[in-house]
C-alpha cells in the first residue's frame, strides 16, 4: 500500500542515508566485480543480454571463405600477423584484434547489424605477399562468396585500408565496395587518383597507427608531452617524398622540438 497516509516521511536524512547507500552498493560491486582478464582470442567478451538493444558486429573468420586467409597472410601463408603490426598499416590488425575482444561482437550472422570482413591486404602487399593483381582478384573471389554480403549490396560491411591509397589498394573498389563502410586514415586523394574512394555519407576518416613504443607506458621509445600541456596533438607516420605538406611537417617538427615531442620522418 502506498498510501499518503502510509508512507513515511523521506526527511533530508533520510535521504542522504539512501545516497550514501547506492554509493557503497556501486563502489563494492564495483571492488567485487572487479578486472576479468579478457577472454582468450577468438572468443567474444561476455555477450549482453540478447533483450538489449546493442551493436552486435559479427567478424568473420579466416577460414570461412575461401581467399579470405590469402587476404590475411599473403598467397602462401607466410606473412604474420605480427609484421603486419607495425608501421601505418597496423590499423588493419589492431582494429581486427579489438573487434574478436569486443562484447558487441557476435558469433551469429543473423543477429548481426553489422559485419567486418578483415585484411592485412596492405601489409601483405608491401612484404610482396600479393601482387596488386592478386589483391583485385582475391577481393572479387571472397566478396562472391558471400551470402551476407550480397543481401545488403555490402552497405553493412565493414573494411579497414589503412593507408593514403585507401579503398584504392583493390582496383575493383567502386564496383564492388562502393556501398560498403571504409575505414580510412585519408579521405580525399584525388591528386593521385581520378576519383576518390571516400564517401562521407558513409566512410570514417580513422587515426593512423600510432606505434606501440610511442604509447606503451613500460617502454616507452620517448617522453611524450603531457597531455595537459600540449595545445596540439598530431601523429604522421610514413615517408616525406618530397610532398609540400610533409615537409612543412618536417619543418615545424624541426622549428618547434618543445612542443612537437617528436617527429619520426623517414
Ligand atoms: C578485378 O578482378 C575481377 C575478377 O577477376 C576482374 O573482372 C576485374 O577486371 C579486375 N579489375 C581490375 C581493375 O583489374
Ligand atoms: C559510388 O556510388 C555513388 C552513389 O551510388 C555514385 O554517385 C558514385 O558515382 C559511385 N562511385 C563510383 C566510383 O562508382
Amino acid at each position: 500500500m502506498r498510501g499518503p497516509h502510509s508512507r513515511p516521511q523521506c526527511t533530508p536524512a533520510h535521504q542522504a542515508g539512501a545516497l550514501l547507500l547506492v554509493a557503497v552498493t556501486s563502489l563494492l560491486t564495483r571492488l567485487l566485480s572487479a578486472p576479468a582478464p579478457p577472454p582468450p582470442f577468438p572468443t567474444p567478451g561476455p555477450r549482453l543480454p540478447a533483450a538489449a538493444d546493442h551493436l552486435r558486429v559479427y567478424v568473420y573468420a579466416e577460414d570461412e571463405v575461401d581467399g579470405l586467409r590469402v587476404l590475411l597472410r599473403g598467397r602462401d601463408g607466410s606473412v604474420s600477423a605480427a609484421t603486419c603490426l607495425k608501421g601505418q598499416w597496423g590499423t588493419q590488425v589492431k582494429i581486427h584484434q579489438l573487434l574478436l575482444r569486443s562484447r558487441y561482437r557476435t558469433l551469429d550472422k543473423d543477429e548481426a547489424h553489422l559485419f567486418f570482413v578483415p585484411s592485412y591486404v596492405k601489409c601483405v602487399r608491401m612484404t610482396g605477399g600479393l601482387t596488386d593483381k592478386e589483391i583485385n582478384q582475391t577481393y572479387v573471389k571472397v566478396l562472391g562468396q558471400m551470402p551476407y554480403f550480397r543481401r545488403s549490396g555490402g552497405r553493412d560491411h565493414i573494411f579497414v585500408f589503412p593507408s593514403g591509397a585507401g579503398a584504392h589498394l583493390f582496383r575493383s573498389w567502386a564496383t564492388f565496395l562502393n556501398r560498403s563502410i571504409i575505414l580510412t586514415p585519408e579521405g580525399d586523394r584525388t591528386d593521385k587518383r581520378g576519383i576518390s574512394a571516400f564517401n562521407t555519407w558513409k566512410d570514417i576518416i580513422i587515426p593512423g597507427n600510432v606505434d606501440d613504443s610511442m604509447v606503451k607506458p613500460d617502454a616507452r621509445a620517448v617522453q611524450p608531452i603531457p597531455l595537459m600541456k600540449r595545445k596540439y596533438l598530431a601523429n604522421f607516420l610514413g615517408r616525406a617524398q618530397g610532398k609540400v605538406g610533409r615537409l612543412k611537417l618536417v619543418e615545424l617538427a624541426k622549428q618547434y622540438p618543445d612542443k612537437t615531442g617528436c617527429a619520426y620522418v623517414l
